[in-house]
Order: C-alpha cells, then sequence, then structure tokens
C-alpha cells in the first residue's frame, strides 16, 4: 500500500510535468471559402468546427509523459465542403522539443505546417483529389 502510495505521487508528479501544447487551425484557402475542420485524439473528440476566411480553429492539449500524445485532423472546404484532407496535427514523438505551438495553415493547393513560429511554412499534406 504504501509502496502504491509513492508510485502515484511519482505518477502525478510526472504528469504535473509533462508539457502541453496548442495547435491551430487557419483558414487560407481563399476569400469567401468557408473551412470546416474536425479534430480529435483517443481521448477527444473536439467535434465540428466552421470558420471563415482568415479564421482560425484552435485548441490547448496536455501532452503525455509518454510519448503517445496523437491529434489528427480532418478539414472540410470548396463547394458543398466537398473537398477533404486528413492528417496529423499533433504526434508527441515527432517533436523532439516537446513544441507547443502548432501552427496549420489551410490553403488552396494544400496543407502547411509551422511549428514554434518557424517559418518559412512548410508544405506538408495534399488535398484529397485535385487541389481546391
Ligand atoms: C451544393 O449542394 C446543393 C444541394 O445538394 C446543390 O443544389 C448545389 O448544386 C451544390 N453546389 C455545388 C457547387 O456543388
Ligand atoms: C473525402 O473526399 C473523398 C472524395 O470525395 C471521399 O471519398 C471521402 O469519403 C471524403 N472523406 C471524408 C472524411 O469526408
Ligand atoms: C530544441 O531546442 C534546443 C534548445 O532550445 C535547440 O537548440 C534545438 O535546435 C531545438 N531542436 C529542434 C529540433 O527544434
Amino acid at each position: 500500500m504504501f509502496r502504491l502510495t509513492i508510485i502515484l505521487i511519482l505518477l502525478s508528479v510526472y504528469t504535473e510535468q509533462a508539457s502541453g501544447g496548442s495547435i491551430f487551425l487557419y483558414n487560407q484557402v481563399r476569400h469567401g471559402i468557408l473551412m470546416k475542420v474536425h479534430c480529435k485524439s483517443g481521448d477527444n473528440d473536439l467535434g465540428w468546427h466552421v470558420r471563415k476566411f482568415g479564421g482560425f480553429y484552435g485548441f490547448d492539449f496536455k501532452d503525455h509523459i509518454l510519448d503517445k500524445t496523437l491529434y489528427w485532423c480532418n478539414v472540410w472546404s470548396g463547394p458543398n465542403f466537398s473537398r477533404n484532407a486528413s492528417f496529423v496535427a499533433y504526434e508527441g514523438k515527432q517533436y523532439k522539443n516537446r513544441s507547443n505551438w502548432i501552427r496549420w495553415s489551410i490553403r488552396g493547393d494544400g496543407i502547411y505546417e509551422s511549428i514554434d513560429g518557424a517559418t518559412p511554412w512548410k508544405f506538408k499534406y495534399h488535398w484529397f483529389g485535385t487541389p481546391l
């Protein structure tokens, strides 16, 4: 029992130290074009959100001590949201520094990423099918 208590205390200390982060998705597709997003992790379903051109959707998350944190997002855009893309928005083990500021720019030609404010933005994912 005593040992279990120690383990629980240690675990909570580690959990406290687990870093957090935030993810932002920017609608930079084109004037007048909406973006719909749906992000999920194993534990969280963040629902569907629609943003206008120039707007963004963002959320905070806690990183897992064992690098298990994984968020993926679907985005829809174009006529009747008929176009979509699906991508891993954050995977703990991909970022050595436990980066905490991940931005995704949703553009007509694809999905770009910037980690911790880095520029230029890096092209990372294509739209499913032809570009918008
Ligand atoms: C969008 O959906 C509506 C209703 O189904 C349809 O009438 C319209 O033609 C669609 N627009 C485009 C651009 O596909
Ligand atoms: C993405 O678009 C393709 C082609 O239209 C479609 O087959 C697929 O079901 C869509 N995926 C989602 C998640 O909407
Ligand atoms: C991680 O952080 C260190 C110290 O701030 C920095 O020197 C290094 O370039 C960073 N590595 C990556 C992959 O960002």
